[in-house]
């Protein structure tokens, strides 16, 4: 459908107009509004009249003004060149002085997402004659040193190929083949777009097996995630959202970071673009910029495009998925984002359901959340997209509407602690709030890679510090001296747990990140701590006599001293352990 006039604005209510007269408009549909051209989407239409959600400043736009319909719905740019791209809501490409000030050089400047300027090197994979599939990989481009861009044919495009140009340099617009089937002929460019509120199709869905490690110890080995699925990180004001959002998106094991900023201040996404640069990947030594994409509609920018901007991500993250590569997306705040859901239907006057959210913000969240997942892709690679949402609730006060029905769509829950964040531990995440499905899908993937003992370790250790929470009430009560050694090295445990396991900081070098060998070592010599502790406390032994082992000192600096290219150094300090908890036990035999 060519573009025409569907319409003429009648009412102008901040970031949402009302089209009058309208004829022939599609839902959904990607709409230019007024002679400056705003970009807009229609997202309701009744009788004559439709409503258009604004993705760029209204102010200026006079009723009467013409509408004029694109034919297509909203959708974003996919090829090469998106890879260390930073971009608003609706993909349009910003720079850091943008994101400071939210505001657009200019307004209905259509910038497209990828530069048709720039050139790539195309080496073609598939042959004059051979037979065309949809989501086939025709040929690739090394998009930066880290990732290899798979040119993909779009889903339902199949037949023969007709026409494959010779390996050399290409625009992402030129034509590189030719599909023909079905009596139709289809041009095959190095990028193609993609409706953004509709999922990209896979061949079928695939069990969790493999965590996505992401580096912080109490999320790996307490609360893990599989590739594939879906988190919350609810927490209140200042308790260490965006910290762990970032801490992920620098050091979690994706091949393909998506990071959206929702609504969060401008300073703090400048603050990532002017960090991640600079950032090596410890696993590939690589910058970690070369799989990273920043989708940034910050506080002070149109509240229209942050609410799209979690689906953009979502479809570029579907993108690379479909290549083949394991994408990691974290959103940063959703609430931010339920809160411009939330201004755009009050707006268009809709009748408001929980705390004046609109009564979809649950089918809006599911619509975003379902698109995470492990597949089997179209060309049958295994891909997937693993979400990890950011809560804010007000107050800090989870039972409101969008942490419970964030909830219905995640199988992990990463509660953020006030009051541990007050104390300064950190990640703040609540060992007592917090929980996992998805424990058993990966259980087998840490047994193969450690000694066969993983998930009793981490049933040991959970058991304790159930039992410590239990002990701690009676401490409050009664104090710690009228417990007997064997429990309050329970409470011993509990604290070199918390202090020298759980906590991590962020901004320490060595400590920033732990790989999946170290945290299982570290957790083991915890836990013999206590296995081998009590034995010596059972033989007469004293807690006092255990806490002055100098080895004790070493286990709460272990997460400093051992470095993550070297953690079977730690079996030297496990034996250290035996042998000292040994000679201290000998002394009461
Ligand atoms: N892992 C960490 N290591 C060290 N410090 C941390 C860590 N996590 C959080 N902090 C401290 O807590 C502060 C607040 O963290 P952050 O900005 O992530 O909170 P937030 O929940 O995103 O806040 P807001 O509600 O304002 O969005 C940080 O500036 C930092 O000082
Ligand atoms: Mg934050």
């Amino acid at each position: 459908m060519p573009e025409r006039i569907i319409g003429k604005v009648g009412r102008i209510v901040g970031p949402v107009i009302e089209a009058r007269e309208v004829v022939g408009v599609e839902m959904l549909e990607l709409v230019f509004v007024g002679a400056e051209r705003l970009v807009g989407e229609v997202v309701r239409v009744r009788h004559k009249s439709a409503w258009i959600q604004v993705y760029e400043d209204t102010t200026g736009l006079r009723p009467g003004a013409p509408v004029y319909g694109q034919g297509e719905p909203l959708s974003v740019e996919l090829g090469p060149g998106l890879i260390g791209g930073i971009y608003d809501g609706v993909q349009r490409p910003l720079d850091v002085i943008r994101l400071r000030s939210g505001d657009f050089v200019s307004k209905g400047v259509h910038v497209p997402a990828l530069d048709r300027d720039r050139t790539w090197h195309f080496s073609p994979l598939v042959k004059v004659g051979g037979h065309a599939s949809p989501g086939m990989i025709i040929g690739t481009v090394q998009e930066t040193d880290l990732i290899e861009h798979r040119i993909m044919l779009p889903p339902g495009v199949a037949g023969n190929v007709v026409e494959i140009v010779q390996e050399g340099d290409y625009s992402v617009d030129d034509v590189v083949a030719r599909i023909s089937g079905n009596g139709d002929d289809r041009e095959i460019r190095l990028f193609q777009k993609w409706p953004v509120r509709t999922g990209r199709p896979y061949a079928n869905r695939q069990p969790h097996v493999t965590p996505l490690i992401t580096g912080q110890r109490v999320l790996d080995t307490l609360f893990p995630v599989a590739r594939g699925g879906v988190v919350v990180v609810p927490g209140g004001f200042g308790t260490g959202k965006t910290m762990i959002q970032h801490a992920l998106a620098k050091w979690c094991d994706a091949d393909i970071v998506v990071y959206i900023g929702c609504g969060e201040r401008g300073n703090e996404m400048t603050e990532v673009l002017l960090e991640f640069p600079k950032l090596v990947d410890p696993r590939t030594g690589r910058y970690l910029m070369e799989r990273t994409i920043l989708i940034a509609n910050t506080s002070n920018m149109p509240v229209a495009a942050r609410e799209a901007s979690i689906y953009t991500g979502i479809t570029i993250a579907e993108y690379y998925r479909d290549m083949g590569y394991h994408v990691a997306v974290m959103a940063d705040s959703t609430s931010r984002w339920a809160e411009a859901l939330r201004e755009l239907s009050g707006r268009m006057e809709e009748m408001p359901a929980d705390e004046g959210f609109p009564a979809y913000l649950p089918t809006r969240l599911a619509e975003f959340y379902e698109r995470a997942g492990m597949v089997e892709t179209l060309s049958g690679r295994e891909g997937s997209i693993t979400t990890i949402g950011a809560v804010s609730p007000p107050g800090g006060d989870f039972s409101e509407p969008v942490t419970q029905h964030t909830k219905r769509f995640v199988r992990a829950f990463w509660a953020l602690d006030k009051q541990l964040a007050n104390a300064r531990h950190y990640p703040s995440v609540s060992w007592l709030e917090s929980y996992t499905e998805y424990a058993d899908d990966v259980a087998e993937w840490w047994e193969e890679r450690t000694r066969g003992d993983s998930k009793e370790l981490r049933s040991t250790i959970a058991s304790i510090m159930q039992r410590e929470a239990r002990l701690e009430r009676v401490v409050k009560l009664v104090g710690a001296d009228v417990l007997p050694d064997s429990q309050r090295l329970i409470l011993e445990v509990a604290r070199m747990f918390k202090d020298a396991f759980l906590q991590q900081n962020a901004f320490d070098e060595v400590d920033a990140f732990c790989v999946a060998e170290k945290q299982y070592r570290m957790l083991k010599i915890i836990i013999s701590f206590y296995t081998l502790g009590s034995d010596a406390i059972k033989k007469g032994g004293t807690l006092v006599g255990l806490k002055k082992l100098p080895v004790v000192r070493d286990i709460m600096q272990m997460k400093f001293e051992c470095p993550n290219d070297q953690p079977e150094k730690l079996d030297e300090l496990h034996k250290k352990l035996e042998e000292s908890i040994h000679e201290f036990g000998s002394l009461f035999a």
